[in-house]
């Protein structure tokens, strides 16, 4: 399904189709402005999927280079990435758009010689759960009243990427 597709990176062209995916897939979605910071941050890398000329999705990472130590790992990463965002439009969900835009991801962070990768989500958002989880993410942690629209708390999922199979 993936042959079909196109990927870039995210444009301030694109802002306008996007802004209206994150509409469409989020209670809180992100403004234009915050996007526009995401996308001129170097430190950021942020792809949008294409079906035709029509973005169908799109996500991205941070990069970070501090000395970090996930303590249920018991290891010391010095290159890991942030999962800041994935989404995938409504009526292009569940056919493994998302998990394809994700394996890009992976990979690119594994060549730049990230070794791993955390994320928050929802526990209301059982979807995106099951996704990371299928993926083979984990639980690592719990934050409290992390997203403060609704006080709602954040669970945290981290994963070796070189636990990553070649795509
Ligand atoms: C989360 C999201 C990106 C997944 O994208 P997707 O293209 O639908 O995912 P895939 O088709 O690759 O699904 C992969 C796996 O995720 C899980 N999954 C995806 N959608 C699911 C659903 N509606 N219900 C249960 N599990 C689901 C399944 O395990 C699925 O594997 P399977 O098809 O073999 O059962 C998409 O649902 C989305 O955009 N959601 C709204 C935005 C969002 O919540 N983003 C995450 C923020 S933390």
């Amino acid at each position: 399904m993936l042959s079909s597709l196109s990927y870039s990176l995210m444009a301030e062209q694109d802002l306008n189709e996007v802004l209206s995916i994150e509409k469409e897939v989020f209670p809180h979605p992100w403004t234009r402005d915050f996007f526009r910071l995401i996308i001129q941050d170097a430190s950021n890398y942020i792809l949008t999927l294409k079906q035709g000329k029509n973005i169908i999705g799109y996500g991205g990472y941070h990069l970070l280079k501090n000395k970090t130590n996930f303590l249920y790992t018991k290891k010391i990463y010095t290159r890991f990435i942030h999962l800041i965002n994935i989404a995938i439009r409504v009526p292009f969900q569940k056919h493994g758009f998302g998990t394809g835009l994700l394996s890009l991801l992976m990979n690119n962070a594994k060549t730049r010689n990230a070794e791993y990768c955390y994320l928050e989500v929802r526990p209301s958002n059982t979807k995106a759960f099951r996704f990371y989880r299928n993926y083979g993410f984990s639980v690592i942690g719990i934050i409290e009243n992390y997203y403060p629209q609704d006080k709602e708390n954040a669970i945290v999922m981290g994963m070796e990427l070189a636990s990553l199979i070649e795509t």
